[in-house]
């Protein structure tokens, strides 16, 4: 009876890596949230053109980061919550650092793929 209630199994939550498209596809430092699964990520790729990946959802209470390239920093709006480019929590309330994800580059292609810790 209450079965809708239940979440849908879905294919998603399986996912273990996500290409991103191909290097030059992004701007030097720019970012974007992408959908890894049915998670949130975001994408950094800094000034040097390095790409790195977190968690796109702060860990202060959820809200969707974003990337400021006037603060070379990850930004949570919500309360002004900041993290290093290194995901760790250096202003504001977010209590823990942001997840990492780890980036692969193959053929000239950007793929993220979940750490193994
Ligand atoms: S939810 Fe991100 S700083 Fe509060």
């Amino acid at each position: 009876m209450f079965k809708y209630l239940e979440p849908p199994e879905v294919e998603e939550a399986k996912v273990s890596n996500v290409k991103i498209g191909e290097i030059e596809d992004m701007e030097k430092d720019s970012g974007k949230i992408i959908k890894f699964g049915n998670k949130p990520v975001i994408v950094v790729r800094k000034a040097d053109g390095e790409y790195v990946a977190f968690a796109g959802v702060c860990t202060h209470l959820d809200c969707i980061v974003q990337y400021r390239n006037d603060l070379e920093q990850i930004y949570c709006a919500c309360h002004n919550g900041r993290y290093d480019l290194n995901g760790r929590n250096v202003s504001g309330p977010p209590p823990a650092p942001l997840e990492k994800y780890g980036i692969a580059i193959k053929n000239n292609e950007v793929i993220v793929f979940v750490e193994k810790t």
